[in-house]
């Protein structure tokens, strides 16, 4: 069963601008952070922006062949119409570092975060939100398209929609059902717009395709017993959730891949008491990502787990996840869901938005006094993991 994985596969870790950059001062949530009393602010965060090389060292020396990574929109368009050239060199400076290394970048474009003067005109309920998207998008891969073969245009647009436009969690703590659809809408528009752009571009400057998805939180909704409305309502769940979205983009042949974050399921009428938790509450429940990838067969589509990781103050417990995750993916495999790659959430301890810096999901602990990194020993786990599949 250890040999189960393609040569090819892609075997990586995740963070994403904000989390783990630090002085993000451009952005809507630094704002937001500032005025709405969160317990802890973003502030230096991991200072990622200046340490992205000993970060990178440290992945290398984990074996990782990928990283997925994104461009914070903020730093490369503070003001509307107005592109900092010396952000985009820095995130090539960035790319450039992690290919002297070998390492594939996957790059995300939208992360949660969003420039303050775009979220001042309504941020992505605009009706031209995808105009402003695609407009900062082209200048990102036009600039960084030598460096990138997979792209991801957005990351977990319904649980943005849903924190930020219908729970009222997330900046800018809207509560309304008609934003949050509108939103939804100009997340596809603007997903089916980017993906014609990058296609465009490579080909004018004859580079060979890429390949381009969005990072989709794919969640199960589990029903125990035979209560009807209980079945209603994951019926429902699971098609607003996790499938309408990436039906719109395959109706529109606008997917090479499906990139699946996944973290735990929502259990009907209640949580398996036999369960453990993260340190955020979220049952932990291998089985479900098996199950959602099964789910994912219809498409026909290579998938790539985009997002898997666990916050916990036990490092034991994260291996023992990682490996129970690991081998869902290897029965997915065995069943003929092409899985492409696993990328664990998160290399380093980041900043988990309106959660702060308490929550433990890095392969690599962060001191945030001293910004000193130290691998974990799940990590080194995780490493003899992938030397042993990714030998010839
Ligand atoms: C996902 C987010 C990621 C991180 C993890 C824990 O929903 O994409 O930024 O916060 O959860």
């Amino acid at each position: 069963m250890k040999s189960g994985f393609p040569k090819s596969f892609l075997w990586g870790a995740a963070i994403s601008a904000y989390q783990t950059e630090g002085s993000n001062t451009n952005s809507d949530w630094w704002e937001w952070e500032k005025n709405a009393h969160v317990k802890e602010q973003s502030g230096k965060a991991c200072r990622h922006y200046e340490l992205y090389e000993q970060d990178w060292d440290l992945a290398a020396k984990l074996n990782l062949n990928a990283i997925r990574l994104s461009i914070e929109w903020s730093r490369i368009e503070p003001r509307e119409n107005e592109f900092d050239q010396q952000e985009i060199g820095h995130y090539a400076h960035v790319l450039r570092s992690l290919k002297e290394r070998n390492i594939e970048a996957v790059v995300t474009l939208h992360h949660f975060t969003n420039p303050q003067w775009f979220a001042k005109i309504g941020g992505w309920a605009n009706p031209d939100a995808s105009f402003y998207f695609c407009r900062y998008a082209e200048k990102i891969v036009a600039s960084l398209s030598p460096y990138v073969k997979f792209w991801v245009s957005i990351n977990e647009p319904v649980v943005y929609a849903y924190y930020a436009y219908l729970k009222g969690r997330w900046p800018p703590q809207e509560k309304s059902f008609i934003k949050a659809w509108k939103v939804m809408k100009n997340f596809s528009r603007s997903h089916i717009g980017v993906y014609r752009l990058i296609k465009r571009i490579y080909k004018d400057k004859g580079l060979s395709e890429p390949s381009i998805g969005p990072a989709k939180h794919l969640r199960g909704f589990l029903v125990e017993g035979g209560n009807p409305f209980y079945s209603l309502s994951a019926k429902l769940k699971d098609y607003f959730f996790n499938f309408r979205f990436l039906d719109e983009l395959k109706k529109a042949k606008a997917l090479d891949f499906i990139g699946v974050n996944y973290y735990t399921c929502d259990f009907m009428p209640a949580i398996p008491k036999s369960l453990l938790m993260n340190t955020l509450g979220w049952p932990i429940y291998p089985e479900g990502l098996f199950l959602m990838l099964l789910r994912l067969k219809r498409y026909h589509l290579p998938v790539m787990i985009l997002e898997n990781g666990i916050c916990t103050d036990n490092d034991r417990q994260r291996w023992d996840f990682i490996d129970a995750h690991l081998s869902s993916i290897k029965q997915a495999l065995l069943r003929g869901i092409e899985v492409r790659g696993y990328f664990y959430w998160s290399l380093l301890d980041n900043f988990e938005w309106d959660k702060g810096f308490g929550h433990h999901f890095g392969l690599i602990e962060v001191d945030y006094h001293t910004f000193e990194r130290r691998i974990r020993e799940s990590a080194l786990q995780f490493s003899k993991e992938i030397c042993k599949n990714r030998l010839p």
